[in-house]
C-alpha cells in the first residue's frame, strides 16, 4: 500500500494538471454546437485509459455522442470491477455569473472551479488516475473495466442499448460509480439510494395568435394566467401532488429506517446560511433530509411564453409553456408516473384553452444494498482513508443508467462518491475540492483491494 502513495505523492501535480486538461474541453452533450468538442473529449478518455494501462480502449460511437470503453484483465479468476462515469457536462449557463470561464479551469482555495469539475470529470477521473496507480505499481487484485458515456445529462438514451449488446463484453461483479456526493470530509457517507425521473414539457394554448392586450384582454383565456394556476394546483397546502395515484407505489419507511436516515449529522441553519433563504420548505411530516432523499416531488424547471425583452409590450398571447419534472422513489415507475401526469394535467385545461404533454426522458429510482460485499468493501475502504466508517445517505439525485445495470446486466452497483452538496453542480462556478479529488484517488484501490479479498 506504501508503493500507492509514493506513486501518488510523485504524480500528484501531473494528475491534477491532467484533469485541468479534460475540464478545458466544452463537452457539452445537451448543446449541437459542441458536438466536436464531446467527439475530442472522447479521444481524450481513450488516450487517458491507454496512458494509465488499459489493455484496450475504444470510442465507441452510438446514435448520439460515443461511449468509451477500455479494459485490463489480469486473470480471469480475479473479480472484475466495471467502472461507470461521464464525460459530458451540462450547458454552463448563465455564463455572467461565471466568476472565471466554466472551460477555463482555476484553481481558488483549494478548489477546482470549472463546468464538470465534480460532475463528472472530476470524478470519473480518479478512476482512470487510481487504476494508475494500481497498474504501474503492479497490485491491481481486481480486473478493470471502464466504461464513460458522453450522454448522461441528456438521458443516457443509447446507453440501454449498448448494455443490451454488450453483455458479456461487460460481464463483471460489480458496477463503481462516482458521481454522488458526500456529506462532507469530516462525515464521509456513502449514497444508497438515487431518485427516478420523469420530465415532461406543457404547452398550453389561448387564442390562435398573440393578441392586444386591451383590445381583447379578459375576453378570453390568459394562457400563461391559466398555466400557473393549473401548476399551482399540482400542490396542496400540504405539499403534497395532486394528481391521482402519484403516491400509490410509494415505498414507506420504517419508523426504524427513518430514524437512522435523520440520525445523519445535518445542520439546518448551516444549511438555510448556505442557501440564504430565511426557511426551508417542503412536504408536511417529512425532515429536510427525507423531503430530498425517500420522497418524490414535482418542480417546475422553466416557464415561458409572452413577452419578456427589455421594457414592457402589452400582450395577451397566444401560448404559454412549463418544463416539469417529478423525482421519483421506489417503487414508482418512470412511464406510470408520466401518463398519470399526462391524463391529470389535460384534464386540468380551462375553458378557452388547450393543453398538450410531451414526455422528455425518464429514470427509474434504485436502492443499493449495504449489506453486501462491495457495499462493505467501500465502507471499508472509506474507513481506511478517512479514518470513519461511512454513514448511509438517500441520494436526491438521478443516474438513470444505474437501474438498468441490474435489469440488463444483473450487476448492483456501489455508489462511491466525493462530490459535496454545495459543489454546485449545474450552477455557476461548479467546483471540487482539490482534497476530494486526490482522497479519491487514495481510497478506489482500497475499494478493489478489499472486494477482491
Ligand atoms: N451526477 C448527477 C446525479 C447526482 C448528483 C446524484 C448528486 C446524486 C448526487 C447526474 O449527472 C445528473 O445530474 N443527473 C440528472 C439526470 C439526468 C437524466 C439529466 C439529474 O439528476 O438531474
Ligand atoms: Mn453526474
Ligand atoms: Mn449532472
Amino acid at each position: 500500500m506504501e508503493a500507492w502513495k509514493a506513486y501518488l505523492e510523485e504524480h500528484k501535480d501531473r494528475f491534477l494538471e491532467e484533469l485541468l486538461d479534460l475540464l478545458r474541453i466544452p463537452s457539452v452533450s445537451a448543446d449541437s454546437t459542441y458536438k466536436e468538442d464531446v467527439a475530442r473529449c472522447a479521444e481524450a478518455v481513450k488516450k487517458a485509459m491507454l496512458d494509465a494501462g488499459c489493455d484496450t480502449a475504444e470510442v465507441c460511437p452510438t446514435d448520439g455522442h460515443p461511449i468509451v470503453y477500455g479494459e485490463k484483465m489480469v486473470d480471469p479468476a480475479l473479480p472484475t470491477v466495471l467502472v461507470y462515469g461521464h464525460y459530458d457536462v451540462q450547458p454552463a449557463d448563465p455564463l455572467d455569473l461565471w466568476t472565471s470561464g466554466p472551460f477555463e479551469p482555476v484553481i481558488k482555495d483549494g478548489k477546482i472551479y470549472a463546468r464538470g469539475a465534480c460532475d463528472d470529470k472530476g470524478q470519473f477521473y480518479m478512476h482512470i488516475k487510481a487504476f494508475e496507480v494500481m497498474a504501474k505499481t503492479n497490485t491491481l487484485q481486481c480486473n478493470v473495466k471502464m466504461m464513460i458515456e458522453g450522454e448522461e445529462e441528456v438521458g443516457s438514451s443509447n446507453l440501454g442499448k449498448f448494455l443490451e449488446t454488450h453483455v458479456d463484453k461487460l460481464k463483471a461483479d460489480i458496477v463503481l460509480v462516482s458521481d454522488t456526493s458526500m456529506i462532507s470530509m469530516e462525515h464521509p457517507s456513502i449514497e444508497t439510494g438515487l431518485r427516478g425521473l420523469a420530465y415532461l414539457e406543457v404547452e398550453v394554448t389561448g387564442p390562435n395568435r398573440d393578441l392586444h392586450s386591451g383590445v381583447y384582454g379578459g375576453g378570453v383565456a390568459n394562457p400563461i394566467n391559466e398555466l400557473c394556476k393549473m401548476i399551482a394546483s399540482l400542490h396542496d397546502e400540504n405539499k403534497h401532488i395532486t394528481i391521482p395515484g402519484f403516491y400509490d407505489k410509494v415505498q414507506e419507511l420504517t419508523d426504524a429506517e427513518r430514524k437512522a436516515l435523520n440520525d445523519a449529522p445535518f445542520d439546518l441553519d448551516e444549511y438555510k446560511q448556505d442557501l440564504k433563504v430565511n426557511d426551508v420548505a417542503g412536504e408536511k411530516g417529512y425532515s429536510t433530509i427525507e423531503r430530498t432523499g425517500i420522497r418524490p416531488t414535482l418542480d417546475v424547471n422553466g416557464i415561458w411564453g409572452g413577452y419578456i425583452g427589455e421594457g414592457a409590450k402589452t400582450v395577451l398571447p397566444s401560448k404559454a409553456y412549463a418544463k416539469i419534472s417529478m423525482r421519483l422513489v421506489p417503487n414508482q415507475v418512470s412511464d406510470e408516473i408520466t401518463a398519470m401526469f399526462q391524463k391529470h394535467f389535460e384534464s386540468l385545461a380551462t375553458p378557452g384553452t388547450t393543453v398538450k404533454v410531451t414526455p422528455h426522458h425518464g429514470g427509474e429510482p434504485v436502492v443499493t444494498p449495504t449489506d453486501g460485499k462491495a457495499y462493505q468493501a467501500a465502507a471499508k475502504a472509506i474507513k481506511t482513508t478517512f479514518g470513519k466508517d461511512p454513514i448511509p445517505t438517500r441520494g436526491g439525485g438521478s443516474i438513470p443508467i444505474i437501474a438498468l445495470f441490474e435489469r440488463i446486466l444483473g450487476l448492483k452497483t456501489v455508489l462511491l462518491g466525493f462530490g459535496l452538496d454545495n459543489d454546485n453542480i449545474h450552477s455557476p462556478n461548479e467546483k471540487y475540492d482539490v482534497a476530494n479529488y486526490y482522497k479519491g484517488i487514495e481510497t478506489i484501490p482500497y475499494f478493489h483491494k478489499y472486494f477482491a479479498e
